[in-house]
């Protein structure tokens, strides 16, 4: 092998030494800080009893365990910032959760809740800068569920109506049947049930169920639209 050729061949094998020794360097600074960052959640789930909330809803109505990759527009900037800030008191969020009506109160109790324990017991919070408040607020209220409109609806006060509305309200607001295909409802109930369950609250038998799904795909969305 010619001098020049080893020399080439030395400096591909140190570059390559190189890069993966940064890569195991990098990856344990990283186990190191989601270490830190878990015990931090750890230590907080101790001192953050949920409180009940004004509305009488808890931490417990966050669903556990979302993937990040689910968000609405996981890739977005939005996206990124909740999973960096609205995770340090409790689960993961969703946009989805909420209609854009309903955002704004929960955001504003979220930043009072971040303001009244940043020096506290919670020291550590990370606070989002005002330009991340203005795009997490805008990213919650633009990828939010359609809340129901009254006034396309003549049957609210019919018994089926009536039981999609008492069921179907008391996390967030009432969800416009027309959001969904008369084929996705039944897994999104299913779901809403599972949701149910989780935060502690009564799950409809399979009867009343059945009430509301059928209410939900007589207003359903066409098939065939594009959503
Ligand atoms: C400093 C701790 C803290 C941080 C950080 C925090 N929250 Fe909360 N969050 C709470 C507490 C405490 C509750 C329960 C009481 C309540 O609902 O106000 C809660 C409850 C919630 C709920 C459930 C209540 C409901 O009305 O559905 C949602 C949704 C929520 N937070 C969203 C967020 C979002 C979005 C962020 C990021 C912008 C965030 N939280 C950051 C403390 C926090
Ligand atoms: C125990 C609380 C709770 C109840 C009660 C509840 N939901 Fe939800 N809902 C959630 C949570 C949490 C999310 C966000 C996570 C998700 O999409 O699963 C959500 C999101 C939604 C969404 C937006 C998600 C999407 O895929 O479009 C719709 C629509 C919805 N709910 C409909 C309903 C209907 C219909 C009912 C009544 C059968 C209902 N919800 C009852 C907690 C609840």
């Amino acid at each position: 092998m010619k001098s020049g050729e080893k020399r080439a061949l030395l400096a591909v094998l140190g570059g390559g030494i190189g890069i993966l020794a940064l890569t195991v360097y990098l990856e344990s600074q990283y186990q190191q800080r989601e270490g830190r960052i878990d015990r931090i959640h750890a230590e907080r789930s101790k001192t953050v009893a949920p409180k009940p909330s004004p509305t009488g809803l808890d931490t417990r109505v966050i669903p556990k365990g979302l993937n990040p990759l689910d968000l609405p527009d996981a890739d977005g900037h939005g996206a990124t910032l909740l999973t960096l800030y609205c995770v340090q008191c409790h689960d993961l969020p969703t946009p989805l959760m909420h209609s854009a009506g309903e955002w704004p109160a929960i955001i504003d109790r979220m930043q009072g809740h971040m303001a009244s324990h940043h020096g506290g017991m919670l020291a550590h919070v990370i606070m989002p800068s005002q330009k991340d408040w203005q795009t997490l607020r805008g990213y919650m209220t633009d990828n939010a569920q359609i809340p129901l409109d009254r006034s396309q609806y003549t049957d609210l006060d019919s018994p089926e109506g009536q039981t999609f509305q008492t069921l179907c309200s008391q996390c967030h607001a009432t969800p416009a049947p027309s959001q969904h295909t008369a084929r996705e409802w039944p897994r999104i109930v299913l779901r809403m049930k599972a949701h149910m369950r989780n935060a502690g609250k009564d799950v409809p038998d399979a009867e009343t169920t059945q009430q509301v799904v059928s209410y939900l795909q007589k207003h359903s969305k066409p098939e065939m639209q594009k959503s």
